[in-house]
């Protein structure tokens, strides 16, 4: 056996008598990828300590409104690895992607039809409309389309405080009997994630780009049915194939045409797993 063969043989004996099952299955993982990792490339002592320099950095730059953390996870696709993993729906549903930082919980109730614009905006108007059904193509009535979505100058309300409205591009759309809805927003353009901090300069290091293709944001509930946490991405954003947290799924994209009424819309059914 090979001195770090007999290394890692005896760090893991010392998790033979861990009360936890579970946190001793992930951390006998842990280790041994870990010294998979470094052993296949061969770490340095500086890269080492560049790792080390790295992750203190990234640890510093957290605040109550800015977690480096989740966005390195989100870079690396752990997050949405997680997501797939967590998310077992059955086939012919919708499928799921990344909840995101920007959700506010308490968005206003608005009308079928309604626009969740609130503020002046140069974007283009649009209409998303579409059915939530059960895998079996039955209407779902009453069923809750919590929406959110960036403004055309590339933000979230939440963070810009200063500039915009706090319910601007957020509501609570209801499907009618029927399972139809209709929500009246802005088409949805491309945005930056935070990158100015060490994640960023590691995109950047690795010629990574950092902006996400647009999408409006749809949580979606109803009773008896797994709640489905999505995105709505429109076919002529930018950054589709380069999307920095990998939450673009073919079966998400959307195409917004002019429809008889002079309006820019799109139809986007959404398919809900019974619970
Ligand atoms: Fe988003």
């Amino acid at each position: 056996m090979s001195a770090p063969d007999e290394l890692l043989e005896e760090i893991l004996g010392r998790y033979s008598d861990a009360p936890n099952p579970r946190l001793k299955t992930v951390m006998e993982a842990a280790i041994r990828h870990l010294h998979a990792f470094v052993r296949e490339v061969d770490l340095t002592r500086d890269e080492w300590f560049a790792g080390i320099e790295f992750l203190t950095e990234t640890g510093q730059w957290c605040t109550d409104t800015r977690q480096e953390w989740i966005l390195l996870s989100d870079t690396l696709g752990v997050s949405t690895l997680v997501e797939m993993l967590n998310y077992a729906a059955s086939e012919g549903t919708t499928d799921n992607t990344v909840l995101g930082p920007f959700y506010v919980p308490g968005s206003p109730e608005r009308a079928n039809g309604e626009s969740m614009l609130v503020d002046p905006d140069d974007g283009d108007r649009v209409v998303i409309r579409g059915r939530v059904s059960d895998v079996d193509g039955n209407p779902i009535a009453g069923a809750v389309l919590d929406c959110w979505q960036n403004a055309t100058a590339g933000f979230y309300a939440v963070q810009q405080p200063d500039e915009q409205t706090p319910e601007n591009l957020r509501g609570i759309y209801r499907t009618l009997d029927d399972g139809t809805f209709e929500i009246r927003t802005v088409r949805p353009v491309p945005y930056p994630i935070p990158y100015d901090g060490p994640v960023g300069s590691l995109l950047k290091g690795n010629s990574r780009g950092w902006m996400r293709p647009g999408h409006t944001h749809v949580w979606l509930k109803a009773d008896g049915f797994k709640e489905l946490i999505t995105h709505v991405f429109d076919v002529e954003s930018a950054h589709l194939d380069e999307d920095p947290v990998f939450g673009v799924r073919d079966s998400l994209i959307t195409t917004f045409e002019k429809d008889d009424n002079g309006e820019l819309s799109t139809t986007f059914d959404f398919v809900l797993d019974r619970a």
